[in-house]
């Protein structure tokens, strides 16, 4: 019996498709030599994240590696970038959480909160992502929505709901009259999660101060959380979203009391177009509210 050995350079084009399979998959971004379960570290952070702190000068972030190169034959394998992560390497999830409240609480305006933003580097997200997806729309609105967290379109754009949610969302704001020069939009979490992935409960925790500055500077009337991750966070409440839904909760801002409205996420009545009526239920309720009838 003949058996053929693969060449080296069938190895190499063996090595480039299973990488590629990764890419199309999402895993589209090496994060550390270790897989982490990161849902696991909910209460004890990893302790290989727990470097030594650096000085603030030595915290700035260095460019992540192509994920696509594969290494000569025998050669050695890579270091750990050890300083890739910025203070996110180091940094306690409380400790990252406090310094975002701080942080969040110098703004004076939104500007200044998405300068802040870009620099804040607590946050792993940001070293993984290609930008920070800040907001879209009109800052004066009185209707805010909120959804999760950038997907690859709104990473490679810069802007929230660019894909196909976006269209879904941009179909349903017109429905009852509204567009991205009525509406203001935003995310939870203003960095894509690596592969699409839900971001973890230390990166939420980190990235809500600046939603809430984000809410207490815009000052809308209504606040439109599009599914459970976004609702849970702002209210707290522990429901799924098909029991919050069409729910309004009030919404603490500096001067006054907004409404917070649950509804369902563009992306799960995609994947369930059967559940469009609830949310064209909550969308019409939406409106009633901003024609003072509810
Ligand atoms: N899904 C979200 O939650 N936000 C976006 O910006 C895009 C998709």
């Amino acid at each position: 019996m003949l058996i053929s050995m693969p060449s080296p350079n069938d190895a190499q084009a063996d090595l480039i498709a299973y990488l590629d399979f990764h890419v199309e998959a999402g895993a589209d971004a090496i994060l550390d030599e270790q897989p982490h379960d990161r849902f696991g570290e909910a209460d004890t952070p990893a302790p290989t994240l727990r470097a030594p702190r650096r000085p603030a000068a030595a915290a700035r972030p260095v460019p992540v590696q192509s994920h696509l190169l594969v290494p000569p034959p025998g050669s050695p394998p890579p270091a750990a970038p050890p300083s890739t992560f910025g203070r996110a390497a180091s940094a306690q999830p409380d400790e990252a959480a406090s310094d975002a409240r701080a942080r969040a609480r110098e703004a004076k305006s939104l500007d200044e909160l998405e300068k802040i933003l870009a620099d804040f580097d607590a946050c792993p997200l940001r070293f993984t992502a290609k930008n920070l997806v800040f907001a879209d729309g009109n800052p004066e609105a009185r209707v805010m929505f909120l959804g999760e967290a950038p997907g690859a379109d709104e990473d490679r754009i810069g802007k929230p709901f660019m894909g196909r949610s976006g269209q879904l969302l941009d179909k349903m704001m017109a429905a009852i009259g509204l567009d991205r020069t009525s509406a203001y939009i935003g995310n939870i979490v203003p960095w894509r999660p690596p592969g699409n992935r839900n971001p973890t409960p230390q990166e939420v925790a980190v990235c809500r101060p600046f939603v809430e500055r984000q809410i207490e500077l815009v000052d809308p009337e209504v606040i439109v959380c599009l599914g459970a991750p976004a609702t849970q966070t702002l209210t707290g409440t522990k429901d799924g979203i098909l029991r919050t839904r069409g729910r309004l909760f009030p919404y603490k801002l500096p001067t006054r009391e907004a409404k917070l409205l649950a509804t369902l996420h563009p992306a799960f009545l995609l994947r369930q177009p059967v559940q469009k009526r609830l949310a064209w239920r909550d969308f019409r309720a939406l409106r009633g509210l901003l024609d003072g009838k509810a």
